[in-house]
């Protein structure tokens, strides 16, 4: 069949089929296939207990749910556990020798390191933490790209409780020194540097840049992507390098510390709709039964299993589903260094090949650009996938086909699985031998999650009326975030102040805002339409608004700007920038390249513009705030909608008129 003419029966399919069946092997050998899962999970909040026995305890819970003091929930109170000894330690009898992480540099370097091999590193390591003076409860900040040094030194942190605060190694020096300042941290987990599209990064300077930003004066730990430092890169000798630490701890045991279920076991920092980013706090006990809970029910793993999430560690998705849980439940988790298409656009396949991945897990975006290359790049490498998934963002049905029939080969299931940063594991996902596939829809709650519905006015939409509306959750569950690092008033405000009685201490009268729209179709299926508040998803990268706006705003020039999303094709989003210059500043290159440089200062590459468009006004309300919903509708060609509130209605008008002229 040519190529168009297989595109013509993928469209019809599209048409024609809306439901797509597990394949009944995949049914057969799932880790789930009883539907009573739902009724088990529906005894609240006990069903959960079904995850937490998955992990090794020290001492059992008391109580499975403290829900005296909403919205701080406590989960599994009264337990003891360490996060370390159930991702390595209890391993050890089993499958010692099995592979824990399967690595793969960007350059061909490849470690395949056992569960005995990373036992070994995480003690070393968290002996090396220690003799740096890090005790329990100290944060610490890793900004570390995806090197087996990432994980063996949040394994080391989380076995003597110090809650590690992993920065994404694409964030800037000033987004390192901003995280390390709100989490008051007083050390810092770097390395020289790492290797991206054939270049080798000096990453290393970022925390130079970002010490002399900071107020505090952290301990800068430095590991090294060879043997030795790089040549290219100069590392200060105030900092302490890991290699000699680890040579003066060579073999030694830390026991792990028994941890309190409540204990934080990490920050994860995240975009919201102010300014500055929050520190999602999350807790040791239940955070980690929901991720190896939700890692064997929804991904389908087993130990025997090799499973590929392709995401970062520094985000989210890679500490649920590239650390914690897979490791939790003793499978073999894929780490890779660098870009997918280098040196060639079929590395992905190539390394899936490589290692006979079972399980993969991407994001709509890549699968997007994996679409725009071509099949040609996957066909010829001999893989062979049961299972897969989609995270991050609403993957278009188009995509989703193109996903099912040229990477899983019409014979993987897929589920499309959405969660937050906050909920620690997926919230709205099928599960896979349970539920048909529904391209573009993330599908049914998982077991014991309650979502729901509301207009504007906090009223609960009919259930499964086909009616869009603010999604909510309902009831707690034990992956959620416990607070905002430090600012509680900030937790409530941001989660639950708009659909609760917050003077309430029914848990019942609480409800956590996800700050996203859905749709929950007649069929019950949860279509996820994407970010009602100003946070936008670049390919998969959450980013704040007025966090742009904050850094475009630190261009002298500038007067006044606005950030919009605009829709991309690949990207799915991408950011605009709308600035008013000051006062006899001309437009010019220049300052547009400042305005992208201070995105790129105090963000990073990943956050930098599509467009910067220089205006004469914005549009405003009466009051003086900017209507951004204009500006997005002009970056995206669409009808303007009302402008009458507008202090000067003609401006949305002349703005696009202005940018047909340019
Ligand atoms: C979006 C990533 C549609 C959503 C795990 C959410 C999704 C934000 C999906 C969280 C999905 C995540 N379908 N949209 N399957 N998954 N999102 O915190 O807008 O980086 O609020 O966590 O991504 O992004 P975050």
């Amino acid at each position: 069949m040519s190529d168009s003419e297989d595109e013509v029966r993928l469209e019809a399919r599209l048409r024609e089929q809306e439901y797509f069946r597990p394949p009944s092997k995949f049914v057969g050998q799932a880790n789930v296939s009883d539907p009573a899962v739902y009724d088990r999970f529906g005894e609240f909040p006990d069903g959960f207990e079904e995850y937490a026995d998955l992990l090794d305890w020290d001492d059992r819970w008391d109580k499975v749910l403290d829900a005296s003091n909403p919205p701080f929930y406590g989960w599994f109170t009264g337990g003891t556990l360490n996060a370390s000894y159930n991702c390595v330690d209890r391993h050890l009898d089993d499958r010692k020798n099995q592979t824990a992480l399967l690595w793969e540099g960007e350059d061909g370097d490849q470690r395949n390191i056992s569960y005995q091999d990373l036992y070994r590193e995480v003690n070393e390591m968290a002996a090396a933490l220690r003799s740096m003076g890090v005790e329990e409860d100290d944060v610490v900040t890793l900004h570390l790209p995806m090197v087996p040094a990432l994980p063996v030194t949040m394994l080391a942190c989380a076995r003597i409780g110090a809650p590690h605060s992993v920065v994404f190694a694409g964030f800037s020096a000033s987004a390192l020194a901003e995280r390390v300042n709100n989490a008051e941290s007083d050390y810092v987990v770097t390395i020289d540097g790492y290797y991206r599209r054939g270049e080798f990064l000096d990453h290393v300077q970022k925390a130079d840049a970002a010490m002399d930003e900071t107020e505090r004066d952290p301990e800068v730990l430095v590991w090294t992507r060879h043997d030795e430092p790089h040549d290219s890169v100069s590392v200060s000798d105030d900092y302490t390098m890991v290699a000699d630490l680890l040579e003066e701890h060579r073999r030694e045991r830390v026991d792990p510390v028994a941890r309190d279920a409540e204990d934080p076991l990490f920050l994860m920092y995240t975009s919201g709709t102010t300014g500055k980013p929050k520190g999602c706090q999350h807790r040791t006990g239940g955070y980690l039964a929901y991720a190896a809970g939700t890692s064997k029910y929804v991904l389908d793993i087993e130990p025997e299993d090799t499973y590929w999430c392709a995401a970062d560690i520094g985000w989210i998705t890679g500490h649920s589903y590239i650390v914690y849980g897979p490791l939790a439940l003793g499978t073999t988790s894929v780490m890779y260094e660098g870009a997918p298409d280098f040196p060639h656009k079929s590395r992905i396949w190539e390394i899936a090949e490589k290692y006979d991945v079972d399980v993969f897990h991407t994001s709509p975006t890549a699968v997007r650009q994996f679409m725009k290359w071509g099949p040609e790049y996957i066909e010829g490498y001999d893989f062979d996938f049961r299972h897969m998934t989609t995270v991050g963002e609403p993957i278009q049905p188009e995509a989703w086909l193109w996903y099912y029939k040229h990477i899983g080969d019409e014979d993987a299931v897929i589920v499309d699985t959405w969660w937050q940063t906050e909920t620690g594991g997926h919230l709205i996902t099928n599960l896979p031998a349970l539920e048909d596939m529904k391209p573009g829809s993330a599908g049914l709650p998982a077991p014991g999650i309650e979502p729901a519905l509301l207009d504007d006015d906090g009223e609960e939409i009919e259930p499964a009326s086909g009616q869009a509306g603010n999604l909510i959750i309902k009831k707690p569950w034990p992956g959620m975030l416990q607070t905002v690092y430090g600012n509680d008033e900030r937790f409530i405000e941001t989660y639950w102040a708009d659909f609760s009685d917050t003077d309430s201490d029914d848990w019942t009268d609480w409800n956590y805002k996800a700050g996203d729209g859905a749709v929950h179709e007649r069929d019950g299926y949860f279509r996820i339409l994407g970010r009602l508040d100003d946070v936008m998803n670049v390919a998969g990268h959450r980013l704040g608004t007025m966090e742009l706006e904050s850094a475009v705003a630190e261009v002298e020039d500038v007067a006044e700007a606005a950030v919009v999303s605009r829709e991309h094709t690949e990207k799915g989003e991408v950011p605009d920038v709308y600035v008013i210059l000051r006062e006899g500043v001309e437009e010019s290159d220049d300052v547009r390249q400042r305005i992208v440089g201070a995105v790129e200062d105090e963000i990073g590459k990943f956050a930098r513009p599509a467009n910067v468009v220089f205006v004469d006004d914005l549009p405003k309300t009466r009051s003086g705030k900017i209507m951004r919903r204009l500006l997005e509708n002009i970056s995206n060609d669409k009808e303007l909608g009302d402008t009458t509130t507008l202090r000067d209605p003609d401006v949305p008008e002349r703005i696009r008129d202005q940018m047909k002229a340019d």
